[in-house]
């Protein structure tokens, strides 16, 4: 039987219950099976006028060992590269998320089988079926758009609608399609959908030289899986060096592909006839590591963490570091951090890989708001991931927005208040300003934390955390009549 996994629609805030064998929708509490594919892309059900929100206690110190999950952003990546490969493929440490389920949904969409057992996925993309991937689903998770490089290499033609912005900035897709124009294919954009083919007797994209304009991660993945099956060589230069790319490289070569380089800004990709059967399994989540590393820093409290790869996280530790907090490598996948009582303030500039990683930007701005003196934070690669600091100053930190920085004066106490999380790593943020602060913060727009933390507070209720999940009117009811945690239970 395959795992279940229940999370609200990111736009409409309709249940979902699903898992990528089964599918079913609870429409008035009553569940739906979903038996064609456009209930499964466009399932009826009406928004759910009681969302769930999170109350935590903060003050309460964590303690003990944290289990990191397998890495989000290598899932999603992974997952879409399985579409080179007409045999099968086992893929290990997968997360338990709504976005690797949204991009399980697309590849079933697309005709491939998928079965789930616990955190392995299997995937036989022998028959691909279509090549047009739904809006529905490209629109609530911007890296399925990233299954247009491994459709082209495989079919020869793709349709995939333009995912758009999001939340934290416009998130634009040009790098995407100039290289693949490098590589031969004609591109139309109409009515919102990128339509890519390759003409010509084989329908092969070639090998090119591409520079990207940015290190886009995105981009780099795109064209990585779309070279593999190239005829000749493909080299991008300026190509993004996250832990991801590597993590997909090792994939798509365990499958037989011919990658050098991944890893540093210059990859080269020889073109195979076709890849083979794997069985891969993905690397820890550093971005979940580092949320966990600043859970102990910003509670003053001693953490172990494993599996980790230390290396990934060197700008994080470094930072860490500069406040005041130890982080000891305890086993080559093991760190522990043991925070001073007092940490310091200290300025931070988002960048690509090795720089410090965007996607911890929000996390570390809670912990410099409780931090010593001013400061700085510069967020670079997203125009528009700036918005928790108004929820951060409604729990009285001390924080100005000008432009892309945001001066955090470091203020003695955080205290509990209603917020809203604008995004996924906001809503990490806002979990940790409310580990620390006095008395209860509610968290709305849970949407966004269960898109990319596994089991989030059953790993911080085991650290010793108070927090509950519970439908909004019973939070409403719960913060008239007490606030204190009458009962704890954990996520189903
Ligand atoms: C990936 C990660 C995301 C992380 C981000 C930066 C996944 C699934 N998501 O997102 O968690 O925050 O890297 O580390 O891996 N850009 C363009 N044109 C393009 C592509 C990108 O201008 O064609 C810009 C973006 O708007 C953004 C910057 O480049 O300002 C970085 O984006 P990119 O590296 O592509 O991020 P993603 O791959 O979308």
């Amino acid at each position: 039987m395959a795992e279940t996994l229940s999370f609200n629609c990111g736009d409409c805030q309709c249940r979902i219950k699903t898992s990528f064998q089964r599918l079913k929708v609870i429409i008035n509490g009553e569940d739906r099976p979903i038996t064609t594919s456009s209930d499964l892309i466009n399932p009826q059900a009406s928004p759910d006028a009681d969302p769930p929100v999170l109350q935590v206690w903060g003050g309460y110190p964590l303690r003990g060992h944290v289990k990191i999950s397998g890495a989000k952003n290598s899932a999603l990546a992974i997952i879409a590269a399985a579409l080179l490969c007409p045999q099968d493929c086992r893929i290990r440490n997968v997360p338990s998320l709504v976005d690797v389920t949204r991009m399980g949904q697309i590849l079933l969409s697309l005709g491939v089988k998928l079965e789930q057992h616990g955190d392995v996925l299997d995937i036989n993309a022998n028959v691909i079926g279509q090549s047009k991937a739904p809006y529905e689903l490209v629109s609530q998770l911007r890296a399925s758009f990233f299954v247009i490089g491994p459709l082209l290499a495989r079919l020869g033609a793709a349709r995939i609608p333009l995912p758009g912005g999001c939340t934290i900035g416009a998130r634009p897709v040009e790098l995407h399609v100039r290289g693949l124009q490098a590589m031969g294919a004609d591109v139309e954009i109409e009515h919102g959908i990128v339509h890519a083919y390759v003409t010509g007797s084989n329908r092969k994209l070639k090998g090119a030289k591409i520079y990207l304009d940015y290190p886009s991660v995105g981009a780099t993945e795109t064209l990585m899986m779309a070279a593999t099956l190239a005829e000749g060589e493909t080299t991008i230069e300026n190509a993004a060096q996250e832990p991801e790319v590597i993590d997909l490289a090792n994939f798509c070569q365990a499958m037989g592909a011919k990658i050098r380089g991944a890893g540093t800004n210059t990859i080269a990709i020889v073109g195979v006839r076709s890849l083979h059967s794997v069985d891969y399994t993905i690397n820890p989540d550093r971005i979940e590591a580092g949320t966990f590393l600043v859970a102990g820093a910003i509670t003053h409290s001693e953490l172990s963490l494993s599996p980790v790869v230390p290396d990934h996280l060197t700008a994080v530790i470094a930072k860490l570091r500069d406040i005041g907090a130890q982080v000891i490598a305890e086993a080559p996948n093991r760190l522990r951090i043991i925070p001073e009582h007092s940490l310091k303030a200290t300025d931070i500039e988002t960048l690509p890989y090795p720089g410090f990683p965007t996607d911890m930007q929000a996390q570390f701005m809670a912990l410099l708001t409780l931090s010593q003196g001013d400061s700085l934070i510069t967020e670079t690669v997203f125009e528009n991931r700036l918005r928790h600091v108004a929820e951060l100053n409604r729990m009285g930190a001390d924080i100005r927005v000008k432009g892309k920085n945001a001066i955090v004066r470091g203020v003695s106490i955080l205290s509990g208040a209603p917020v809203v999380a604008t995004d996924l790593r906001a809503s990490a943020a806002l979990v940790l300003a409310g580990l620390a602060a006095k008395g209860k913060t509610t968290i709305h727009g849970l949407h966004h934390l269960d898109r990319g933390y596994d089991q989030l507070e059953m790993k911080l209720l085991s650290l010793g955390a108070k927090l509950q999940r519970l439908p909004n009117s019973a939070a409403d009811a719960d913060s008239r009549s007490t606030s204190n945690p009458v009962s704890i239970h954990q996520r189903d």
